[in-house]
């Protein structure tokens, strides 16, 4: 038999070679453009962050809002090295259903009392120090310390935040609770990723996160704002252009909190990963491609909600799918290949992102050694992900792409966090 919503489904979703350089093309366009008008697709937002010294030092607080926890830790810098101290973590919705933190129910006070309760958690009493808050939203930056939200991403719906700033936001929780830690810088995630990079990489100049989000930074030599270089948080997750974009990507969308944003993010990351493979297997099962004869298992399959743990698992235990759902291997083996082709189309699209902000940098033609830092778990956990990358850009660049090194930084919004709050104090 013929398998013909499979077939065309795997079509759509491969990129060809062809296909990636002219996203490629597209996204250093959009670049181009976003730095020229502040109508761009790109927010091409400053960080007042540049390389650091390699020789910051001390002990600062951090907290880092991601899309799934929240995490408040103590790091000590010192000649290059870092130890963390403490670490007391929070999820920002129950799974079980008991809270949501991130819940339109929410205002601004809800949402940063509970950041100050887990720093209760962390700190002595009376314990005095500087934090470094890694928020990763996008936010507009007119200082190292002063960012506001511009719009909530991965479809958080707290009120009362868009518009503020977010370092305001977080001092008055904390004296509400009678803390004594100063917030004293304000960053993005990749912005964070990329300056711990630099520190064991002197030629990394790209920052990405591949998590619940997806999103990436660049050092911009001689920023017009300070003259100085500047690392450039790009709110790429908002890229559109040249993207092959399926009917399930426009579902997806249409049924998100913020329809025609974040449109590569939609297409690439941790947060909609589950969602997509649900939306294809849907239209396989209406089309009698799957679970054929057995509505119970399409039933509660459609029932549920599927994160990144879920995609992977689909990937590699189909007799777990088997048990799970009471289908057959042949289904599992299906629902298998689906998760392979949306996580394999997810690492060439982020490759050919990195190979347009290269040619940026270098000019038009990627002609010196960089080192990509990327964090989040659709890099560090998804099978094969880093290894489909490199053979991704491998493809479009042939022996150019040896000047590429696609690291793993572990932590980087963490750590960035301290490192960037050294460099506050500092100045
Ligand atoms: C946000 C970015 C963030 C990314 C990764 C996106 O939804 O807009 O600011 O860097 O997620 O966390």
């Amino acid at each position: 038999m013929m398998l013909k919503t499979l077939d065309s489904f795997k079509k759509d979703f491969s990129i060809t070679n062809e296909a990636m350089q002219n996203i490629a093309n597209c996204f250093k366009e959009t670049m181009e453009d976003s730095l020229k008008t502040s109508s761009g697709q790109f927010k091409m937002l400053p960080s007042f962050l540049g390389n650091p010294s390699g020789k910051e030092s001390g002990v600062y607080f951090t907290i880092d809002m991601g899309g799934t926890n929240v995490r408040c830790a103590k790091f000590k810098i010192e000649n290059g090295t870092f130890k963390k101290l403490g670490e007391v973590k929070g999820r920002l919705k129950d799974p079980a259903g008991n809270f949501d933190y991130v819940s339109e129910k929410n205002n601004a006070e809800d949402l940063f009392d509970y950041f100050a309760e887990i720093m209760q958690e962390l700190a002595n009493e009376n314990e005095d120090g500087y934090l470094g808050n890694t928020f990763s939203f996008p936010s507009k930056q007119t200082s190292i310390n002063d960012a506001t939200l511009i719009g909530w991403t991965k479809e958080i719906k707290v009120t009362g935040v868009e518009g503020s700033n977010i370092n305001k936001l977080l001092t008055d929780a904390f004296s509400r609770k009678g803390i004594n830690i100063k917030p004293v810088t304000i960053l993005n995630d990749t912005v964070g990723t990329l300056l711990v990079g630099k520190y064991t990489y002197p030629d990394a100049d790209v920052g990405v996160i591949m998590g619940t989000g997806y999103n990436s930074c660049y050092l911009q030599k001689n920023h017009p704002l300070t003259g100085e270089d500047m690392i450039v948080n790009m709110e790429s997750g908002n890229f559109s252009k040249g993207l092959p974009i399926t009917k399930y990507d426009k579902e997806l969308d249409s049924k998100s909190n913020n329809p025609g944003s974040q449109i590569m993010e939609k297409m690439v990351s941790g947060h909609y990963m589950g969602e997509i493979v649900s939306c294809v297997i849907s239209d396989l099962y209406n089309n009698a491609e799957l679970f054929v004869n057995n509505q119970s298992s399409a039933e509660l399959f459609m029932s549920l909600k599927f994160d990144s743990l879920d995609v992977e698992n689909f990937m590699l235990y189909p007799q777990k799918t088997v048990n799970r759902f009471s289908c057959s291997l042949a289904d599992a083996i299906v629902i298998k290949e689906v998760s392979e082709c949306v996580v394999i189309r997810t690492s060439r699209l982020v490759a050919a992102t990195i190979i347009g902000t290269l040619n940026y940098i270098d000019d038009g033609e990627i002609s010196k050694p960089h080192t990509i830092a990327i964090d989040g778990t659709i890099f560090e956990k998804m099978p094969r992900v880093p290894e489909l990358m490199s053979e991704a850009l491998k493809d479009v660049l042939k022996d150019k792409s040896q000047l590429i090194s696609l690291k793993l930084v572990k932590d980087g919004s963490g750590l960035g966090a301290a490192i960037a709050a050294a460099i506050a104090v500092n100045r």
